[in-house]
């Protein structure tokens, strides 16, 4: 998938690895935080995560002025990352649409176990999963609503096989 975005000049921006790569960072003061945050499935304060985001984008559109399209993967969580991103991005950046990936939450869990096998991550099991769609469904799901009232939601089915899941057309 990433290589059908990066076919159209964007930039591939994982908010959830830009945590992953503070937390193992030993300068920073949020390590252990986002530790605690992604091992019980809760979405980071956004100060931190804003910051992660924009200073990727400053220094990619700072090495390259044109190239200024992204997909930020993961990101807005929640009603405070949303907040945060319209705080930080008033008039710098335009949304053109969300990517829902709709996928029934026990294939969501059976790929993240599976995943688990060998990524090492501090989240990939069955306790912080179930944590992770409990926050899905209280905090993540409002936000995708707001954006499906603006009408930018893409909706694609992740349910099936990686090779029947169809990418719609970008604008
Ligand atoms: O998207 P990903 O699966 O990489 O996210 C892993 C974890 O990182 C989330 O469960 C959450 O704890 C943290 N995260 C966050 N805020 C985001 C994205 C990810 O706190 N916007
Ligand atoms: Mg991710």
């Amino acid at each position: 998938m990433y290589c059908f975005f990066q076919k159209y000049g964007y930039t591939h921006l994982s908010a959830g690895e830009l945590l992953r790569d503070e937390r193992k960072n030993p300068d920073s003061q949020y390590g252990e935080l986002i530790e605690k945050y992604i091992k019980d499935g809760k979405i980071v304060p956004v100060e931190i995560t804003i910051s992660l985001l924009k200073r990727e984008m400053d220094q990619i559109m700072g090495a390259n002025a044109q190239k200024n399209k992204f997909l930020i993967d993961g990101f807005p969580r929640n009603e405070d990352n949303l907040q945060g991103w319209n705080k930080t991005m008033d008039g710098k950046a335009d949304v053109s649409f969300v990517l829902f990936f709709d996928c029934d939450n026990e294939i969501c869990i059976e790929r993240c176990l599976e995943r688990g096998k060998s990524s090492g991550r501090s989240d990939d099991n069955r306790e912080s999963l179930e944590k992770r769609i409990q926050t899905y469904l209280q905090s993540t799901k409002p936000v995708i609503d707001l954006y499906e009232e603006m009408g930018k939601v893409k909706k694609i089915d992740a349910s099936k096989s990686v090779d029947e899941v169809s990418i719609p057309i970008l604008p």
